[in-house]
């Protein structure tokens, strides 16, 4: 039977076409009737349709025939963005095959090496297709150099459009070709690895899985390795992309397993199930690690009475993220909040749009950061967030930040300024490699450098053509000062921030200029000062102001004038008051880009 499975990925930069691609594979196959077809099928979330972006991973098993044969393809769309790629490692985890997909209009980008690279990391055979050979600005001839470098041994890349569904069939045939079929084990004991996880109201959590050895029978008592929590599916089945229920999911196989559980962090993505009875016995399936949030946000209800709905809403998003951290923090000025634990900026942002959007809630977040390593002189450990958190420095022998391996690809005439900036971003160049008219830099970087003005910065001096990635490398020494702001000559905590010694100065400018723009004129005047260590570096005043939005309108209609009047109302829900200073969301901000 496991001869005429092929399980396949598709890996690809973000926006290449990975899911319209699963979508013409869905409609080859015949997986999903015509009626049921909507474009990218498998990006569930509406968040994710709107962005265009795929968060959760959406197994889907499909049955082909083939010169005479028939097939099930197993195919795992992963998600396109730096923030999930410990998903995506563990998606690819469960192939043996991907199809490396190629934006004709854009070339080779900083993703698609990252994911190459994690794909021949698994030893998948790596099939390259370049996509959107339909529209007038594909450069079909670059990639195909550019995919020479990369993948000297390959086949030419076949050229398809995801759109108009042009050589999608052969594509297909070329993931039976070429896929090697999963090793077949039935007899021994059962090992699936977790892949993925999601988290159904009535069901409980649901675990995605590819069985590796043996089998897994309906009623199998089964054990998670790393928490030796035991548990009883209460349906096992495939993704037809919908839950189709099997009596057995065997060897090679990939589908899902109804755990009955409640709680996501119970089930851990890479973990390795089997039944209790092999659990001594048998080797964990490699990679499995706990996913570790890289970046921490503050949260805070605009009306503090909503404190607890705001915590609630995070707990119910918790429900199907079990990488989103949570704790409950208490911040003398801002007042009762949470500290969020996020994967990245992605993540933060696709959260707190959430929270507004579907649970209604008017926030306050604070300005997101990187953890910081602190090593103690009483020789104790302590991590950090937040500028408030900051120990005393006589009690502090080092802090430590985390750092990551870096990819750029950029045009060979963008090469100057892109250096220059990631030297600016306190990158260290590790490798340069040109691929035809493209270069492909390495660096070693700090995590909070390449996350915050980075991206933007990159596609400015590039005119938009060059890309990053990066993965988390390791912590490294970092000499930290504190700058803090004052409003109106008092120090404002939510407002202070870390940065480098060598950055101080220029960032505490940057910072009191900023706030300059953001905080709105009020009726009197407010002075703001950046200090570091207690010395004062800049200042900037807001000058008093008393705007009457009505002012214009002489005399006149009554109804325009409520109309204004409520509309600059509804305007300052998002300012919160301080003493006697109103401050917009954006001034938590200010501080991070
Ligand atoms: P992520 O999930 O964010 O990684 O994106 P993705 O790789 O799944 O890309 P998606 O399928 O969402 O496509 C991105 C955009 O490219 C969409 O606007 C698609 O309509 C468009 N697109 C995809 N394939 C083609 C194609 O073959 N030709 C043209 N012209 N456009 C395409």
């Amino acid at each position: 039977m496991s001869s005429t499975v092929r399980n396949f990925s598709i890996i690809a930069h973000i926006d290449a076409g990975k899911s319209t691609l699963a979508d013409r594979f869905l409609e080859l196959t015949h997986t999903v009737a015509p009626n049921q077809m909507k474009n990218q099928l498998l990006d569930s979330n509406p968040i994710e349709r709107e962005r265009g972006i795929t968060i959760k991973l959406a197994p889907v098993t499909m049955s082909y025939s083939s010169t005479g044969k028939n097939y099930t393809l197993n195919l795992i769309d992963t998600p396109g963005h730096v923030d999930f790629n410990y998903e995506v490692e563990r998606a690819l985890q469960a192939c043996e095959g991907a199809i490396l997909l190629i934006d004709a209009t854009k070339g080779v980008q900083a993703q698609t090496v990252a994911n190459l690279r994690l794909a021949q990391k698994q030893n998948l055979t790596v099939i390259p297709a370049i996509n959107k050979v339909d529209t007038n600005l594909a450069d079909v001839d670059a990639c195909i150099k550019q995919i020479k470098v990369l993948l000297p041994q390959s086949a030419p890349p076949l050229l398809i459009s995801a759109k108009t569904g042009k050589n999608t069939s052969q594509l297909l045939q070329a993931v039976i070709d070429q896929v090697p079929p999963p090793l077949s084990s039935s007899q021994e004991p059962p090992q699936a690895l977790i892949f993925n996880s999601i988290y159904h109201p009535h069901l409980g959590v649901i675990a995605f899985i590819r069985v590796f050895v043996g089998q897994i029978n309906t009623g199998d008592q089964l054990q998670f390795l790393s928490n030796s929590k035991k548990f009883t599916p209460t349906e096992i089945g495939i993704f037809t992309p919908d839950r189709q229920s099997q009596k057995t999911l065997s060897s090679g196989s990939v589908g899902y397993l109804v755990t009955g559980l409640k709680d996501i962090r119970a089930v851990n993505v890479g973990d390795t199930v089997t039944l209790p009875q092999n659990s001594t016995s048998i080797v964990p399936l490699p990679g499995f690690r706990q996913i570790k949030p890289h970046l921490y946000q503050d949260i805070f209800p605009t009306d503090g009475s909503e404190y607890l709905d705001l915590l609630v809403s995070l707990e119910k998003l918790q429900l199907n993220d079990a990488s989103l951290d949570i704790t409950s923090i208490n911040s003398p000025v801002l007042g009762q909040g949470v500290k969020v634990g996020f994967l990245g900026l992605l993540h933060a942002e696709v959260i707190t749009e959430r929270l507004e959007r579907e649970f209604n809630l008017s926030v306050i977040a604070v300005a997101p950061s990187v953890e910081y390593q602190i090593k103690l002189t009483s020789s104790q450990t302590t991590f950090i967030h937040s500028a408030t958190d900051l120990p005393n420095p006589t009690h502090i022998k080092q802090i430590l930040e985390p750092y990551v391996d870096l990819q750029v690809i950029t045009p060979e005439l963008y090469l100057g300024p892109t250096i220059q900036l990631c030297q600016e971003s306190r990158g260290q160049l590790q490798d340069m490699t040109y691929l035809d008219q493209l270069v492909k830099l390495e660096y070693k970087m700090p995590l909070v450098e390449a996350i915050t003005n980075l991206h933007d910065t990159l596609k400015s001096v590039s005119s938009g053509f060059a890309s990053l990635d990066y993965q988390f490398r390791d912590w490294q020494p970092v000499d930290l000062v504190k700058l803090t702001v004052l409003l109106n000559y008092e120090e404002f905590p939510p407002l202070s921030t870390l940065c480098t010694r060598s950055q101080s100065e220029y960032r505490a400018r940057a910072l009191a200029k900023k706030l300059k723009d953001i905080i709105p004129r009020q009726q009197f005047e407010i002075p703001i000062q950046v200090a570091i260590g207690g010395k004062i570096i800049t200042r900037e005043t807001v000058k008093a102001f008393r705007k009457d939005v009505t002012a214009k309108l002489y005399g006149g209609d009554s109804t325009r004038r409520t109309k204004l009047l409520q509309k600059q109302k509804k305007g300052k829900k998002r300012l919160k008051q301080f003493g006697r200073i109103q401050l917009p969301q954006e001034a938590f901000l200010a501080t991070f880009k």
